[in-house]
């Protein structure tokens, strides 16, 4: 697949994709972005203009996605309205976006006949009990809590009616929480990392008990590249990277690696419905195309993105402010 459709290519994973793309293949890639406060065009800054191409634009505008569909070999979805704490407080965009958009999508690639990959989030499957022995795999019962998983489970079962009703040849992935660079300050590590920067104390939702199974973005860029040239059409495919751990803990190695003391952070209000933990296995990616995760030590991945926020703050600085503004009228 020489030509790829990147949705959502400045924002977060999708860029972290577009620089994987780029350094390990020789495909040529058109970003449509539509630039929402998460996205980013600095976040493609130094990739070669003549793989790299950036449409802004909305997924939800049919003639747009259809012309830019019609261009390429495949579309790799990762556009959408990705933060929890934001759906709670507002969840029209997450509707239009997350169900809309992907509805637009699948009827282009249907339209066109073009290879489609879902990138989709192991919070469709609810959340586990801590002490639960079980993790996530593909045949766990969709249980998603809040209005941003929810719209993703949505999204999810639309792939697979276009796949089942329609031929479409589409993949789903189902990923784990990622970190790394040019990850937008109002999520969890960024936040907790640039507020140090700037003396502000870490804020921890609530007891801090809550589990996260982190994986580095270049891993899921990674696993997303195997899923393209050999996943099965019509198949899920969970990524994760055996990474749980505890909020509190994420927070203690943020201020250690930082110079602080482990204690210096606050707890503030919890998040509404905050799921408890969540647990990736993947076994069938690992055993079933043959992927592995390269980032084994999140230490390791947790000090080159803290290095990373430390020496690109021009990144994101401007979006700082309001970040916090928004969770002091909430109380975090
Ligand atoms: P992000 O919020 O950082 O980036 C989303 C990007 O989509 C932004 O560039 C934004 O401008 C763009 N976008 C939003 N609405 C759009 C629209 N209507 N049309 C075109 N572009 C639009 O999100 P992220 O964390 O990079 O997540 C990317 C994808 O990965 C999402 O589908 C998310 O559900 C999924 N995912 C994220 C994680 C994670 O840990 N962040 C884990 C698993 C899956
Ligand atoms: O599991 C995959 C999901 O991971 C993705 O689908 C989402 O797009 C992505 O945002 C992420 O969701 P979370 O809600 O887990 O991530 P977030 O960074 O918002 O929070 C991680 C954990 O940290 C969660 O338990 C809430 C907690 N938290 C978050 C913030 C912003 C805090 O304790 N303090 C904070 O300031």
């Amino acid at each position: 697949m020489q030509k790829l459709l990147v949705t959502g290519g400045a924002g977060f994973i999708g860029s972290n994709f577009v620089h994987h793309v780029v350094e390990n293949t020789d495909a040529h890639v058109t970003v449509l972005d539509k630039l929402t406060y998460a996205g980013n065009a600095a976040s493609l800054d130094g990739l070669p203009a003549d793989r790299v191409r950036l449409v802004k634009g909305d997924i939800v505008d049919a003639e747009l996605v259809d012309t830019l569909t019609a261009n390429v070999d495949a579309v790799i979805h990762y556009a959408a309205e990705s933060h929890n704490d934001n759906s709670l407080h507002d969840p029209k965009p997450f509707v239009d976006t997350n169900i809309i958009g992907t509805y637009t999508l699948l009827e282009a690639a249907r339209r066109y006949d073009r290879r489609f990959h879902h990138i989709s989030t192991d919070e469709v499957y609810g959340d586990l009990e801590l002490d639960d022995p079980e993790r996530f795999t593909e045949t766990t019962p969709y249980n998603p809590s809040s209005p941003y998983s929810s719209t993703k489970a949505g999204s999810d079962l639309l792939v697979r009616a276009w796949v089942r009703s329609f031929g479409v040849q589409a993949t789903i992935s189902n990923c784990s929480n990622n970190y790394g660079p040019y990850q937008h300050v109002e999520k969890f590590i960024p936040r907790q990392i640039t507020n140090v920067i700037r003396g502000i104390r870490p804020k921890l939702y609530g007891s801090g008990q809550n589990v996260r199974d982190w994986i580095h973005a270049d891993d899921h860029s990674s696993a997303v590249l195997t899923i393209l040239g050999k996943g099965v059409i019509g198949e899920t495919y969970l990524i994760g990277a055996d990474g749980e751990k505890d909020n509190r803990s994420v927070v203690e190695l943020i201020l250690t690696q930082m110079g602080q003391e482990s204690d210096a952070y606050d707890h503030v209000t919890d998040r509404a419905g905050h799921d408890l933990r969540y647990a990736i296995d993947s076994t069938k990616l690992r055993t079933e195309l043959g992927w592995l995760p390269a980032f084994g030590d999140f230490e390791s991945g947790l000090a080159s993105t803290i290095a990373w926020y430390q020496t690109n703050e021009p990144w994101w600085a401007s979006s700082k402010d309001a970040t916090e503004s928004f969770y002091a009228s909430k109380g975090q």
